[in-house]
């Protein structure tokens, strides 16, 4: 589908689908045309997540912060709760942040323990210290420039406690610049085609569906230095960067995915 350039309320020149451009001249909400996960990503990505990986992803969430010294966690961008509902079942009280109203829905009928909150994370504030950890799992930071992804930052941490803490999976840049152009996934309801480009520290990824739909996704991605340095401008310090959610693993440019365990310093 041919893409479209276009200003954003954020200031962003981003590449949108004529169809958005059109709803948002229409005065639709804005938040429909970036990082706009459509019905049909949860249906191919999401919903049929191995059951081992999120075990896999927890074990590394309670190893990091261990209960019963860390309980209260935030789910932030929880998608349909898998890992607020195992860490439930560990123990922890979870509370969920989504923006998608399936998805949450989905995520309260599972049920499991985790109270959910709708919400786009950009208007969600948590009273101040009311967690002991935040999560954010499966690259669900950087959707936006890099004013609103520090605010984000800003306000997770300082809605976990003083040497509480803030855990990040995301995607690792080293490794993103040496991945970039086409690749399929061969999944059972039919075959994908990725596109994904790296311009200034973004990741660009255009995905084409086998029944004709489209979907595009873009985030800021981070180095270990420059998470430190976002980190430390918002009170929180960087104790472990790390791959395969094991954390005497190094980042690795070989390696897509890199976890960032942060803890907010004393006043
Ligand atoms: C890649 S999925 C990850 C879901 C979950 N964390 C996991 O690992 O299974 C990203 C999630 O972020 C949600 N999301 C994206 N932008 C959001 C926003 N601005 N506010 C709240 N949720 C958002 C999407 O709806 C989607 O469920």
């Amino acid at each position: 589908m041919r893409l479209g350039l276009r200003h954003t309320a954020q200031g962003l020149c981003r590449r949108v689908k004529p169809l958005q451009c059109e709803r948002q001249a229409a005065g639709f909400d804005l938040m429909i045309f970036a990082n706009s996960y459509s019905e049909r990503w949860f249906s191919f990505f999401h919903a049929g997540i191995a059951e081992s990986r999120t075990v896999q992803e927890v074990d590394f969430i309670c190893a990091c912060a261990p209960f019963p010294g860390f309980r209260k966690v935030l789910d932030v961008c929880c998608g349909m709760g898998r890992h607020a509902r195992a860490l439930c079942s560990s123990g922890y009280s979870v509370t969920g942040v989504e923006r998608d109203t399936a998805a949450i829905g989905r995520a309260r009928e599972l049920a499991g323990g985790p109270n959910y909150i709708q919400a786009d994370v950009r208007d969600y504030q948590p009273e101040a210290s009311a967690y002991d950890l935040a999560i954010i799992m499966s690259q669900s930071f950087g959707y936006f420039d890099d004013a609103t992804n520090r605010d984000l930052l800003r306000r997770l941490g300082m809605g976990v406690r003083e040497g509480g803490r803030v855990i990040l999976d995301l995607w690792n840049l080293e490794f993103f610049v040496t991945h970039q152009g086409e690749r399929k996934f061969d999944l059972p309801d039919g075959i994908v085609r990725e596109r994904k480009w790296v311009e200034d520290g973004r990741l660009f990824v255009h995905l084409d569906y086998p029944d004709g739909g489209s979907d595009d996704f873009e985030w800021q991605l981070f180095t270990s230095a420059q998470m430190t340095s976002l980190a430390d401008s918002v009170g929180l310090a960087l104790m472990v960067s790390c791959t395969d959610f094991d954390m005497r693993t190094e980042p690795s440019p070989a390696k897509p995915r890199i976890q960032f365990v942060l803890e907010r310093r004393s006043a």
